[in-house]
């Protein structure tokens, strides 16, 4: 059974200033997860939000929560987020060399864990660890900004990563983040992805409805047409 397509509007591309009613307009529009983006200024070169954001999204969505940390240490703050009501927490391995203890210390802490990687990083980071996760977030863009071109090399990690779950971990969710649009969704899900992330594609659409079902066709069209998940 294929896993189901979700996708997940990245809150990164919202009018921060009436953040609660674009959460509420997304979910409305048929959005099945909240993208919450963690950004440093040390990972990344842009700062964005943290725990306390989570905790506002948390008081007006049912949807679930995926807060992606793109902060360095990101054990420090696992928990915080989770505690805040992110239902999914995703780190980076380049910046979490105890990746196994990270990943159970988001279980213990009643999250669902997950590992991202940069799209130079291989697939090898998470080899021994993907029987631990319960989702990979793959990038598809050098993380920092919303609006940034798919890369296109990454379609092959996501066929590879595909595989490699099919063999040690088949429910593991994969999740696209970067570019995301339609025509990139039908490559996405092609290659094996069901959890896509959109920013622009939908917060920068004029009806989220229609933004969010054009990704969705896009999406299940690649699958009806023979790709495999
Ligand atoms: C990038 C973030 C993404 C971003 C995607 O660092 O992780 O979630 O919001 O934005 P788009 O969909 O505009 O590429
Ligand atoms: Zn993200």
């Amino acid at each position: 059974m294929p896993l189901p397509i979700r996708i997940a509007p990245s809150i990164l591309s919202a009018d921060f200033g009436r953040l609660a009613e674009e959460v509420r307009a997304i979910e409305a529009a048929g959005a099945d997860v909240v993208h919450v983006d963690v950004m440093d200024g040390r990972f990344v070169p842009n700062i964005t939000i943290g725990p306390l954001v989570v905790e506002a999204v948390r008081k007006v969505t049912k949807l679930p929560i995926d807060a992606h940390l793109m902060i360095v240490e990101p054990e420090r703050y696992v928990e915080a987020f989770a505690r805040a009501g992110a239902d999914l927490v995703s780190v980076h391995a380049e910046v979490s060399p105890h990746l196994h203890r990270t990943l159970q210390a988001i279980r213990a802490a009643g999250a669902r864990p997950a590992v991202a990687l940069n799209p130079s990083t291989p697939l090898s980071a998470i080899e021994w660890v993907i029987g631990d996760c319960e989702m990979v977030l793959v990038m598809t863009v050098n993380p920092g900004f919303g609006g940034q071109r798919y890369i296109d090399a990454c379609t092959d990690k996501i066929r590879q990563l595909r595989a490699l779950a099919d063999a040690r971990n088949p429910a593991l969710e994969i999740e696209v983040d970067g570019g995301v649009k339609p025509e990139t969704a039908a490559l996405v899900a092609g290659a094996g992805a069901n959890v896509l992330v959109a920013g622009t594609a939908v917060f920068g659409a004029p009806d989220y409805r229609a933004a969010i079902d054009a990704i969705r066709a896009g999406a299940e069209g690649a699958r009806a047409a023979g790709g495999r998940r």
